[in-house]
């Protein structure tokens, strides 16, 4: 391993901070959301009022990433604590300075600070008014949000992540994009014109830090789940193979290569979708495709794809796929209780992939696993994280010593325990447990769990001692 490797942890503010209307914060789409449960499990879900009380913790949360031995954090900048409306021309102050406070007190603990510019967190007025990115004004907005951060923050942020996940506001477009479906359209045209909106806003977002701050590094970020063909019958194969191109590919080829893949235009030509993309639009993606650093991503699970035996008609044979709710079992791969498969050898598959596919720099910016745990006697004993880590890690290091991939770092999901994307703190994630219950916030202090002793040693070591 190199010893520069960026040994770290990644947290979504908006889903930790609290600090609800505090210091002239707006509302965003996460503090609205109304989540629909995840498959099976009973919901639980908290309120974003107090979350873990980041906002107030902020400095012995990074204490302890420090005490961890971390050498970079992942953390969000809230939209809608720099922009509260998102559509006025001027930041909150406090807001930045907020953001600022916490960069320099990264550095002065030798931690390298990963800014995700958008995480959940879009202001709700630019929701409500404008129907998010699918208004090309809120793409400006954005942009300009982008531009107070950078300007604020220059010179002291090294790595940038435009957009948290970009290839997920299509799927999940209210709590990733701010958008909603409008009555007059069609999913497929929600699908072609999304995508392109956030590409967008990704290419103009590098174009102005990059103008900012030439120094900084960009990275285009998606989550990504491969998939496997569920079954050696070729139509499983090709299932696949179309899956793969819209969820993972279609983001990332955008934003390496610069244009739009031609399955992604005959996507639309088979369906008569028109999009409005305009000739400097264009540019704009090419040219931020040129100056892209390195390729972030999630990675927590696999999954598999199979093709509908019922559907005929190739287009709706595809339009299905993409939306497949049908939940496989992969039988060769244990799941968590949230039924979240786990498959180190996908993270090196991923690995190798990408990197035979862009030939860039590569950064894994969230992989975890959630786990409903307790806390006894003052201890969590969470043998489970621990060997997840372990297979993860490994298969990275096998992606890196043996397969050569250039990685740059590795941000474990998560430092702290938080409310997940269905506002649940049962799914914990943390090397350190909140100590907080669905409806009895207690006293919210922090506690290390066994993994931090573990991924203290692993960081020390540089992940020879797992
Ligand atoms: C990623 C998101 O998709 O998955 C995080 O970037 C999220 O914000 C994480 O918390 C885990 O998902 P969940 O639904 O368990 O919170």
């Amino acid at each position: 391993m190199k010893k520069d490797f960026l040994w770290g942890g990644a947290l979504s503010n908006v889903q930790a901070e609290g600090g609800y209307l505090e210091d002239g914060k707006g509302l965003n789409v996460y503090d609205n959301l109304t989540v629909t449960p995840e498959k099976g499990i009973e919901p639980q879900f908290c309120k974003t009022n107090i979350a873990v009380d980041h906002y107030h913790h902020w400095q012995e949360d990074i204490d302890l990433m420090a005490e961890m031995g971390f050498k970079a954090y992942r953390f969000s900048i809230v939209w809608s604590r720099i922009n509260p409306l998102g559509d006025e021309e001027e930041p909150n102050e406090k807001g930045l300075a907020f953001y600022e406070r916490m960069v320099d007190y990264c550095l002065s603990k030798n931690i390298e600070p990963v800014v995700s510019l958008v995480h959940f967190d879009m202001p709700l007025h630019l929701m409500e008014e404008y129907n998010g990115f699918l208004n090309k004004k809120v793409i400006e907005f954005y942009v300009s949000h982008v531009r107070h951060i950078v300007n604020r923050l220059k010179g002291k942020v090294k790595y940038y992540i435009t957009y948290n996940e970009i290839n997920l506001g299509v799927f999940m477009p209210e709590l990733v994009a701010g958008v909603r479906l409008p009555e007059n359209m069609s999913q497929e045209q929600l699908f072609a014109q999304l995508t392109i909106n956030l590409q967008i806003a990704h290419a103009k977002a590098v174009l102005a830090i990059k103008n900012i701050d030439p120094e900084a590094k960009v990275g285009g970020m998606i989550g990504h789940t491969p998939f496997y063909a569920a079954t050696c019958k070729p139509e499983d194969v090709l299932a696949s193979q179309f899956q793969n191109q819209m969820h993972n590919y279609l983001a990332l080829d955008i934003m390496c290569f610069g244009r739009l893949p031609h399955y992604f235009l005959q996507f639309m030509k088979n369906r008569n979708i028109n999009v409005e993309y305009s000739e400097s639009e264009k540019e704009n993606i090419y040219n931020a495709s040129r100056l892209l650093d390195y390729i972030a991503f999630s990675y927590y699970q696999s999954a598999i794809t199979s093709s509908f035996n019922d559907i005929q008609d190739i287009n709706k044979q595809e339009d299905a796929i993409l939306y497949d709710k049908r939940g496989y079992k992969n039988p060769y791969c244990p799941a968590n209780e949230w039924g979240w498969q786990i498959d180190a050898n996908g993270l090196r598959y991923s690995l190798i992939d990408f990197y035979s596919r862009y030939h860039k720099p590569l950064f894994i910016v969230e992989n975890g696993i959630g786990i409903d745990e307790k806390l006894i006697n003052g201890k969590v004993y969470d043998d489970e994280r621990i060997i997840y880590y372990q297979k993860h890690i490994t298969a990275m290091k096998e992606a890196i010593e043996h397969d050569g991939i250039d990685v740059i770092g590795y941000l474990a999901w998560s430092p702290i325990d938080f409310l997940s994307s269905h506002k649940e703190i049962r799914k914990r994630y943390g090397f350190i447990y909140v100590n907080r219950d669905y409806k009895d916030l207690k006293d919210l202090k922090r506690y290390r769990k066994k993994s931090f002793y573990w991924y203290q040693k692993v960081i020390h070591s540089n992940g020879t001692n797992l």
